[in-house]
């Protein structure tokens, strides 16, 4: 049996929700309205568990930095340090990787095309830990680990020019398509993390746009295909300088089986659209507006 993709999870990763489950502030009042979110996420995970996940994140000039600047870079190592700027390394369990997998999705998605930069060392930050945390809750540094595998995968949103949403849903499908020719019977979830609105600097700092995100959530279970077609300038304008870590979250969706093209779309057309698991919107956590979405395939 090959691998299956069986959910796609997407959610915000700000750090200072990080530093509010690091530092114990869960159950104070403003941080109460975030966590609350989750709650029905940290069941539905404990339901659905996943052998790996493929975590699309970005790198905050944490590994990188304006040094080199990789598009799309896939962690292909057995394991990765946690690390971090602003607050520092968070004091959760190392990730643990799943190199067979990853290098299998990077020979696919490179014949496929995309050009992947591989990854065989690298440390993960915020980015990355913060969505762990949100869906298994906190786990002890030294003694606990996290539940499952996880690839890690950086996409640069930070220094332009970024990859636009069209390139990012495609390459989502040719990641389901890597996948699911991986021969083991693993459950793998893709999520894509960042956003929503928020912008950190200049005169604009601040900028939240509700409208806008709860647009971008309603389109992202129902109309992937055009939300892809959105231009870059349109995130920057309306959700913010570093709203555009929203383009993230098509790589994730284009990895779901309503959307999924070439060989594997014959048997998929029949298919069942995506079915929404569980949607959460709330302003604000730091400077962003939180935003969370379990779709099911
Ligand atoms: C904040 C949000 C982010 O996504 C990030 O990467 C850094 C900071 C913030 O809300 O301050
Ligand atoms: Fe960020």
């Amino acid at each position: 049996m090959p691998a299956r993709i069986t959910a796609s999870v997407y959610t915000s990763h700000v750090p200072a929700i990080g530093a509010a489950l690091d530092h114990g502030k869960t159950h104070e009042p403003y941080w109460q309205k975030v966590f609350g979110g989750y709650e029905a996420s940290k069941r539905w995970i404990a339901a659905h568990r996943p052998d790996v996940v493929f975590l699309v994140y970005n790198d905050h000039a944490t590994s990188f930095s304006l040094e080199i600047i990789p598009t799309f870079a896939i962690g292909t190592a057995a394991e990765f340090a946690v690390a971090d700027e602003g607050w520092g390394p968070r004091p959760v369990p190392k990730v643990i990787g799943h190199p067979e997998l990853a290098a299998h999705i990077a020979q696919s998605v490179i014949q496929d095309e995309f050009d992947l930069t591989i990854v065989n060392k690298m440390d993960v930050d915020h980015g990355l830990t913060v969505p762990l945390s949100l869906m298994f809750g906190q786990r002890d540094p030294v003694q606990g680990a996290w539940p499952c595998k996880v690839i890690p995968f950086a996409v640069n949103v930070v220094q332009y020019p970024v990859p636009s949403g069209r390139r990012c849903f495609m390459l989502g499908q040719a990641i389901r398509k890597a996948i699911e020719a991986y021969d083991e019977p693993l459950n793998v979830q893709i999520w894509g993390t960042g956003g929503m609105s928020h912008q950190l600097q200049g005169p604009r700092a601040g900028l939240i746009n509700r409208e806008w995100d709860n647009r971008f959530l309603d389109r992202l279970i129902d109309d992937p295909a055009g939300l892809a077609e959105v231009p870059h300038i349109e995130y920057v304008r309306e959700a913010g300088s570093e709203g555009i870590e929203l383009v993230m979250w098509l790589i994730a969706r284009g990895a779901m089986a309503d959307v999924a093209r070439g060989a594997k779309a014959d048997a998929a057309r029949g298919a069942p659209k995506a079915k929404v698991a569980h949607r959460f919107y709330h302003v604000p956590a730091s400077n962003t507006a939180v935003g969370h979405l379990i779709l099911e395939n």
